[in-house]
C-alpha cells in the first residue's frame, strides 16, 4: 500500500493530487489544508470522477489533520502563497518560509520515513529550509523545480522545431528562478539529434529566454502562478520515487561537492527511485554553462541567507 499527502488544497496541491488519482500513482491520497471543507470538498469532487475516468485511488481529504497524513511514503508541501503577476518568486519568502517550515514539522511527526517533495516557492530555498528543519538525509528531499522547467523547455522547443514534443528531450538546471534556471541547449536533441542542427542560435535563445519567463508568463495572464504544468511535474517526480522508475530528472538537491557547490539545493540531474534522490548525475558543461551555474547558486544561496535573518533556521 503507497500513499502520498498533499499538503495544501489551492490549484497546485489539487491539480497534483489528481493527476496522481487518475495515473492511480499512489494507493491512498490525502489532501490536507487549513482551510475548512476545502480538501474535503476537492478530494470528494475528484472522487465524483473516479467512475468516469475509471482509476481506483482512495482520496481522503482533511482539515489541517496531520494524523490522517499518517505513514506517507512521500509527501508534496505545496503550501504558502503564489506570486501575483510582476513578482518574482524569491519575494514570497518572509511569508512562505514559516508556513513550510511549520507544516514540514507537523508532517515528519506522523510520517517519519516520508521522503519530501517541495513545490511552495521560493522553491530552492523552501527546499533547503526543509532539509534543515527536519534534519533528514538529503536524499529524502527533492525540490521539484526543475522537473517543471525542463518540461517548460521541451514545451518551448517543441513549438519553436514544430517537432512532436516526445520526440523532444531537454533539462534544465540552476535555481527555479526567471533569472537563475539555465535550460541547457547544447543538450537538448530531437530523437537524438542536437536541437542546434534544426535550430538557429537566435531562435534557441529565443526558447531559452521564453522557458526562463514560462511561469511568469502565466503569471501574467492567469493573474496567480500556475498550476496544471507544476501539478503534473510534481507527479510525474511522485511516480519515479513509488514505482521505482529511477527516472532522470532535473530536481533541488542538497549539494556536497557535485557541481562545485556545497551547502545549497538547486537544480541539478538527478536518479530518482524509491529511496529518493539515488544519485546525482554529473554531466560535463560548457564554459558557459558553468559560468551560470555558478552564478545562479550564488543567487539562490543570497535567498537562503534571508532564511538566517529571518531565524528560520
Ligand atoms: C511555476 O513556475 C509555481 O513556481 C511555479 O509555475
Amino acid at each position: 500500500m503507497s500513499k502520498v499527502t498533499v499538503v495544501g488544497a489551492g490549484a497546485v496541491g489539487a491539480t497534483c493530487a489528481q493527476v496522481m488519482a487518475i495515473r492511480e500513482v499512489a494507493d491512498e491520497i490525502v489532501l490536507l489544508d487549513i482551510k475548512e471543507g476545502l480538501s474535503e470538498g476537492k478530494m470528494l469532487d475528484m472522487f465524483q470522477a473516479s467512475a468516469t475516468m475509471d482509476f481506483k485511488t482512495k482520496l481522503v481529504g482533511v482539515t489541517n489533520d496531520y494524523k490522517k497524513s499518517a505513514n506517507s511514503d512521500v509527501v508534496i508541501i505545496t503550501s504558502g502563497i503564489p506570486r501575483k503577476p510582476g513578482m518574482t518568486r524569491e519575494e514570497l519568502i518572509g511569508t512562505n518560509a514559516n508556513i513550510v517550515k511549520s507544516v514540514v514539522e507537523s508532517v515528519i511527526k506522523y510520517s517519519p520515513k516520508a521522503i519530501f517533495l517541495i513545490v511552495s516557492n521560493p522553491m530552492d530555498t523552501m527546499t533547503y529550509l526543509t532539509l534543515k528543519a527536519t534534519g533528514l538525509p538529503k536524499n529524502r528531499i527533492i525540490g521539484m523545480g526543475g522537473a517543471l522547467d525542463s518540461s517548460r523547455f521541451r514545451c518551448y522547443l517543441s513549438k519553436a522545431s514544430g517537432a512532436n514534443i516526445h520526440d523532444i528531450e531537454g533539462m534544465v538546471i540552476g535555481g527555479h528562478g526567471d533569472t537563475t534556471m539555465i535550460p541547457l541547449v547544447t543538450k537538448a536533441t530531437i530523437k537524438g539529434v542536437p536541437v542546434t542542427q534544426f535550430l538557429s542560435k537566435k531562435k534557441l535563445e529565443q526558447v531559452a529566454a521564453d522557458t526562463m519567463v514560462g511561469g511568469a508568463t502565466l503569471t501574467g495572464l492567469l493573474g496567480t502562478s500556475a498550476w496544471y504544468a507544476p501539478g503534473a511535474a510534481s507527479s510525474s517526480v511522485v511516480e519515479s520515487i513509488l514505482k521505482d522508475q529511477k527516472r532522470m530528472i532535473p530536481c533541488s538537491c542538497y549539494l556536497e561537492g557535485e557541481y562545485g557547490q556545497n551547502d545549497i539545493c538547486i537544480g541539478v540531474p538527478a536518479i530518482i527511485g524509491k529511496k529518493g534522490i539515488e544519485k546525482i548525475v554529473k554531466i560535463d558543461l560548457t564554459k558557459e554553462e558553468s559560468e551560470k551555474f555558478e552564478a545562479s547558486a550564488a543567487a539562490v544561496r543570497k535567498v537562503n541567507n534571508i532564511l538566517h535573518e529571518i531565524k528560520a533556521i
